[in-house]
């Protein structure tokens, strides 16, 4: 079969190759054998083969947590059978370890999750880690109360339009913070209350103008760097900061005393260490409701182009590309 290969970390497109490997042996009791169909190329891939993720593999590596496929083969465990998920079901695949990007996979038979027809193969190859990130960041963790104010930086991101649906959803205001203010139609469209520009605009007195001098209790970031200073003097007292990742590489220059005065919160959010922490019957309730918010269109993702692995430089080029407007998918289950 083939598969996408890194044998050291680097830059994707100088590390990254389309390689022909073993295929994986028969799955064991407990596992599931799924030939791929799609995989996205997700910031965490892309941090992974720089070497600058989290949680690194050993080498060398397949990169890719996510993407959707068929049980092809079975070692029907208990979980299988509790779940009715047989050989033939179209499942997401949610792989912790990596190595989605390649034509077949064997991983655990809890790592999978039945998906209904009504749910396109492009938005199940983006089932979990988006999703659930923006579900989990808002409703379990900050619990944010319907009417509340609340500000996201990198807010056209596909992640940052699935936060904007769900504050429809749930009757929460957001503020959305942008690189590139053209995005502002495009994200009021999706239910934007308000979008701000980092360039152009003075964030916290911005904020202090919309919420009447209240500021915001809750607040998200995913880009690090200088920006995260104005989100922070943008929080109410006692306001909760979540960082969950940093696209700009940047670190933040902070005095401290930003967060003394107002006992403000900044805390760190990682979905995979949240996940950990969760039994079978909390994510099986997890996965329940993104497929029911997934089928009314809330936590979609736009999709900006599907490469097959013949075409593996061009989605790496594309991927990097600023204003790409949605995910790139590299398409599994196609000869090359
Ligand atoms: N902590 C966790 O567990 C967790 C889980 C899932 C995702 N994440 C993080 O969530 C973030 C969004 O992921 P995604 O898949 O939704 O991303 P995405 O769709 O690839 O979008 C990236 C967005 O970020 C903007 N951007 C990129 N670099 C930027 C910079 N230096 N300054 C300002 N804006 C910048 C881009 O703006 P343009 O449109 O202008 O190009 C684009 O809108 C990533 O940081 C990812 O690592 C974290």
């Amino acid at each position: 079969m083939k598969a996408v290969v890194f044998e050291r970390f680097g830059e994707p497109r100088e590390v990254l190759a389309v390689r022909d490997v073993p295929m994986p042996a028969d799955p064991a009791s407990g596992e599931v054998r799924v030939r791929m169909i799609l995989s996205p190329l997700n910031p965490s891939d892309l941090m992974t083969v720089r070497g600058q993720y989290g949680r690194l593999p050993s080498l060398p590596a397949t990169p890719g947590f996510e993407g959707v496929g068929v049980i092809e083969a079975s070692g029907a465990g208990w979980i299988s059978r509790f779940r009715g998920i047989a050989v033939g079901a179209r499942v997401a695949v949610l792989n912790s370890g990596g190595g989605n990007w390649a034509q077949y996979v064997v991983l655990p038979e809890r790592h999978v999750v039945p998906v209904p027809d009504d749910i396109p193969n492009e938005q199940v190859a983006a089932f979990f880690v988006n999703p659930a990130t923006a579900l989990v960041m808002t409703q379990y963790v900050l619990q944010v109360p319907s009417g509340s104010w609340f500000l996201q930086t990198g807010a056209g991101s596909a992640l940052g339009r699935m936060i904007i649906r769900l504050a429809k959803y749930y009757g929460f205001r957001t503020i959305n913070i942008v690189r590139r203010k053209a995005l502002a139609p495009e994200l009021k469209q999706l239910g934007a209350d308000e979008v701000l520009s980092s360039a152009d605009d003075k964030i916290p007195q911005r904020v202090a103008e919309i919420t009447d001098g209240a500021m915001v209790p809750y607040a998200v970031d995913c880009i690090g760097g200088p920006g995260v200073v104005d989100v922070i003097d943008s929080l109410a007292p006692l306001g909760r900061l979540l960082v969950y990742g940093t696209l700009s590489g940047e670190p933040v220059p902070l005095d401290t005393r930003r967060l003394m005065v107002g006992q403000r919160i900044m805390e760190g959010f990682w979905l995979s260490e949240w996940v950990k922490q969760k039994g079978i019957f909390t994510m099986l309730g997890l996965f329940r409701q993104i497929k029911s918010l997934l089928s009314a269109d809330i936590l979609t993702s736009p999709v900006a182009g599907v490469f097959g692995l013949d075409q593996l430089s061009q989605a790496l080029e594309r991927v990097e590309q600023p204003a790409r407007g949605g995910k790139i998918l590299l398409k599994l289950d196609t000869p090359t």
